[in-house]
């Protein structure tokens, strides 16, 4: 039985084209804007122009910078960094704990879990309605959610942002593999994502956008490459001149590899084109909705209507039924990757389950059971089997007794 990776919101699968460009790489790989040798020339160049396909994938404005990170926390734990001072940051609760956690908590401010698309418009709206536009604030959305796979409705908000002041960084996490992200159509300021989210799974992360903010700010990370010149003083101190380019937030030798593989997924599903990959996710989407439909007592967890736009990341619950153990099972008995959790989104999760779920979870003093669900995920390379697998397992377990 081959296995079937139905969890790719987690981790992707690599594509078979990001794999072939880096074995072929490899043999050619050397230190990266720290060498006159060949190889440090070309891997140099290797790194560059990956931040170009980046650029180019996400359709940047002109003036904006690509910084390669280790991931989408690590972007915006980057950006935290980046912050003016005194400046407020609005998140909603429903937010990956990636979002809510990286600013200063007495900087941040909570937006409640919205109903609907338009009403996640009229939340933002009204939470902006005393700040003063001329003061620095930053809003944080989120494309696509990683537990109901729902998208956001990014440029309505961010207008709105806009028209109070504000800035937006987006987290694409969700939301890269799944669609076409045009900065430029969307209008935020920054986007942040994972490759291993994005079919290159070689521990690199992107934060693109605006250079304003991050150009004025301390390093994130302090050390070597990032540095203009560094003298002692005659009092034995330091003085330091950092770069002003991106280089600046990216001391150290880069991670290439990561950066390649991100560049290589970015090009390969341009070539494929969102449409037909839309489409095909589609299907399959409706193949698991008409499976699901057939499981007695499972509840599909959702924030927007039953209906609302989403890419292919399901989460349900089944009354009665363990999530953990349940994924397990489909693993063992069945080789199906799933995940079962609260999916680093812990506020999303008690608002999705209810406060009797909550209360009881907190009652059994470590039992996580009721908070618990089975999220299942797919994309590029899911066949039908998989998801036909999935389905028929699911029935099986239930059958059973489960
Ligand atoms: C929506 C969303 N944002 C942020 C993250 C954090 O990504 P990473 O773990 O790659 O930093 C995740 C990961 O699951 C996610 O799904």
């Amino acid at each position: 039985m081959t296995y079937a990776a139905l969890d790719y919101a987690a981790s992707t699968p690599v594509l078979s084209q990001v794999w072939e460009d880096i074995t072929e790489f490899v043999p050619r790989y050397g230190s990266v804007h720290r060498g006159s040798g060949h190889l440090s020339r070309y891997s140099t160049s290797v790194f560059e122009n990956s931040r170009e396909e980046v650029a180019r994938f996400l359709h940047l404005r002109h003036d904006d910078e690509v910084v390669f990170t280790r991931s989408t926390t690590d972007s915006l734990n980057m950006l935290a960094r980046c912050l003016p001072e005194g400046c407020p940051v609005y998140a909603f609760d429903t937010d990956h704990h990636a979002v809510l956690l990286p600013w200063r908590h007495d900087r941040l401010v909570l937006l409640d879990a919205p109903r609907s698309p338009a009403h996640a418009v009229e939340i933002l709206d009204l939470a902006l309605k005393d700040h003063d536009p001329g003061a620095e604030a930053l809003v944080c959305l989120t494309g696509a959610s990683n537990v109901t796979g729902e998208l956001w409705p990014v440029r309505r908000m961010t207008d709105v942002a806009h028209r109070r002041g504000a800035r937006v960084v987006l987290d694409a996490a969700q939301l890269v593999p799944h669609r076409p992200v045009s900065v430029q159509d969307l209008g935020v300021d920054w986007v942040a994502f994972s490759g291993h989210k994005l079919y290159a799974p070689f521990g690199a992360g992107v934060l693109a956008g605006r250079w304003d903010w991050p150009g004025r700010a301390e390093p994130y990370l302090a050390g070597g490459g990032a540095t203009q010149s560094v003298r002692r003083t005659r009092a034995s101190r330091l003085e330091v001149e950092w770069k002003r380019g991106v280089a600046r937030h990216e001391a150290g030798s880069p991670n290439v590899i990561g950066a390649y593989a991100i560049a290589s997924a970015c090009r390969a599903l341009s070539g494929v084109g969102f449409d037909a990959l839309m489409e095909r996710e589609k299907y399959l989407m409706d193949r698991v909705r008409a499976g699901l439909d057939g499981v007695p007592r499972l509840r599909l967890l959702h924030l927007f209507s039953d209906g609302a736009e989403r890419v292919p990341v399901m989460s349900f619950t089944i009354s009665g039924v363990d999530s953990l153990t349940l994924a397990d099972r489909l693993s063992q008995e069945y080789g199906i990757g799933v995940r079962a959790g609260m999916f680093c989104a812990h506020p999303l999760m008690r608002h999705l389950l209810g406060d009797a779920a909550t209360a009881s979870c907190e009652a059994e003093e470590g039992g996580t059971a009721p908070l618990n669900a089975v999220r299942v995920s797919f994309g590029a390379g899911t066949t039908d089997e998989h998801i036909d697998r999935f389905v028929g397992s699911l029935k099986a377990l239930m059958r059973d007794g489960s």
